[in-house]
């Protein structure tokens, strides 16, 4: 087929003026995002991010659990002051790699904000820095604050948001809270596991004298040894029995959890799934499932579980869960987990952190060995009815916890209702991290707040 020379100047001048045209686009957008950049970098002006041309094209994808609603719109101007470090799209995201707490608690120290706005991608979250701010967002305002927001860790490890540390505050929720509390955390459930710690501290003693003189892995063995007595007192079975890996499993699954995913705070970035995290979580949110199906099942199948059986009172927190007959195998393994995540990292990263603060502190191991030694003596083991009176003991632990929260912004909360906090106004939706590094280490409750001082708790 023959094409004219004219028809060739028309499509080369059509292709042309297309080029033309993308390149305009290309040329507005980095114009549009510059400017916003320089408004927001050099006058200081707050805006809603939903402003930017990315954020609108990403909000039509917005799932409805995570959009700001229209609410957030009218109020977004009175919200606590945000940090310098917004980029479009990604907003204060960068911010929040590495040690966040410390450089969040510096920037609300430097310009004296005891509520901070953060942007993560377009989700709005606020930074409370002081004791006074904390107390009225988890005391005044509890119950608006009492929501969780969507995580990997809800979606995947949570079996879909049906543990306690990740469902919306519920009948449902308030009801596990009792279970466990009754058949695990009363006083009665905790005095009838005694044997079960003791035997387990003498076996890490045992382990300690045998490597006496030679360099101990003491978190491994701690790890091991706290989920023993915890899987003991919930499924009245060592875990390790079951699975000799599981320490390393249950670490490998919370510091999976614990690295932030971009997707979830820019939701048209997580179909590209960086680093393949979701894909690893999906994968080991399964073998986890599997895991504790299994105690489940093999409790169904032992004789140990009859009719008569749950009417006991002594029944253990699996047997309980076993016999409400209403809950979903899916409902009894996301209490299992919680029981079983909120006993391991946070006791053994407490006790990790007490003796490497008495090692750098040899005059207060020295004072509390000579309590241990006027208390309990060289003769017998320590046993849980000598603690009241091991004054010195409880302030080194309330000490350590002052210094080295296990988790330094809490486990994010997320506002159900919109509520005004010290003159601000907080929409709903809103993530809320209570930074509880910073209130252990500020200087107008804690006279020199970066030492390591346990007597400040006599
Ligand atoms: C040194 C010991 C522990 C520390 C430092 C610790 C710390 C924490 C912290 C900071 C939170 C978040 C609170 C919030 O976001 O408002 C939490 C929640 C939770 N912890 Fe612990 N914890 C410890 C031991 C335990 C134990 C032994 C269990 C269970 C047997 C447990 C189960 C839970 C549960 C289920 C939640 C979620 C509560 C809810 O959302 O209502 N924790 N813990």
């Amino acid at each position: 087929m023959m094409i004219s020379p004219q028809e060739m100047s028309g499509d080369c001048s059509l292709a042309l003026l297309q080029q033309l045209l993308i390149f305009a686009m290309i040329l507005s957008f980095i114009t549009i995002i510059v400017l916003l950049l320089l408004v927001h970098k050099v006058l200081r002006v707050r805006m809603p991010r939903i402003h930017t041309p990315l954020t609108l094209l990403y909000s039509f994808k917005w799932p409805s659990w995570a959009r700001p609603p229209a609410a957030a719109w009218c109020s977004l101007l009175t919200m606590p002051p945000e940090p310098p470090g917004w980029i479009p799209v990604l907003g204060h995201l960068p911010l929040m790699g590495g040690l966040s707490y410390r450089s969040l608690a510096q920037v609300a120290k430097r310009h004296e904000l005891s509520l901070i706005t953060l942007w993560l991608g377009s989700v709005p979250t606020v930074v409370a820095s002081t004791s006074q701010t904390a107390k009225l967002v988890l005391g005044n305002h509890d119950m608006a604050f009492a929501s969780r927001p969507p995580s990997a860790m809800g979606t995947y490890l949570g079996f879909g948001n049906r543990s306690i540390a990740t469902s919306p505050p519920s009948e449902y929720w308030r009801r596990m809270q009792k279970l466990c509390i009754r058949h695990l955390l009363s006083a009665q459930a905790i005095e009838s596991f005694r044997d079960v710690r003791r035997i387990s501290v003498q076996q890490i003693l045992n382990f300690l004298s045998e490597n006496r003189g030679h360099a101990v892995q003491l978190r491994d063995k701690l790890l091991d040894a706290t989920l023993d007595v915890a899987s003991t007192m919930i499924v009245s079975e060592p875990i390790s029995e079951l699975y000799p890996k599981a320490a390393q499993f249950i670490v490998h699954m919370l510091n999976l959890a614990g690295s932030s995913d971009v997707g979830h705070f820019v939701p048209w970035l997580a179909p590209f799934d960086f680093g393949s995290k979701r894909r690893e979580l999906k994968r080991v949110g399964h073998c986890w499932s599997s895991m504790l199906q299994c105690f489940i099942d093999r409790r169904r199948q032992s004789a140990g579980l009859s009719s008569t059986s749950c009417s006991g009172q002594s029944q253990d927190l699996l047997a309980a869960l076993i016999c409400a007959e209403d809950l979903t195998d899916d409902m009894r393994n996301a209490i299992i987990a919680d029981m079983l995540l909120g006993a391991s990292e946070t006791i053994v990263s407490t006790v990790e952190w007490a003796m490497a603060e008495l090692l750098q502190h040899p005059d207060i191991m020295v004072i509390l060995k000579d309590e241990l030694g006027r208390i309990v003596g060289l003769g017998r083991l320590l046993a849980e009815d000598d603690l009241p009176q091991l004054k010195f003991l409880s302030a080194v632990v309330k000490e350590t916890m002052r210094l080295h929260p296990v988790s330094p912004f809490l486990i994010p909360h997320e506002s159900s209702e919109a509520c005004e906090i010290n003159g601000y106004s907080i929409p709903p939706k809103t993530r809320l991290f209570v930074n509880v590094w910073a209130i252990g280490r500020d200087e107008g409750i804690w006279e020199s707040p970066h030492v390591f001082r346990p007597s400040r708790f006599l």
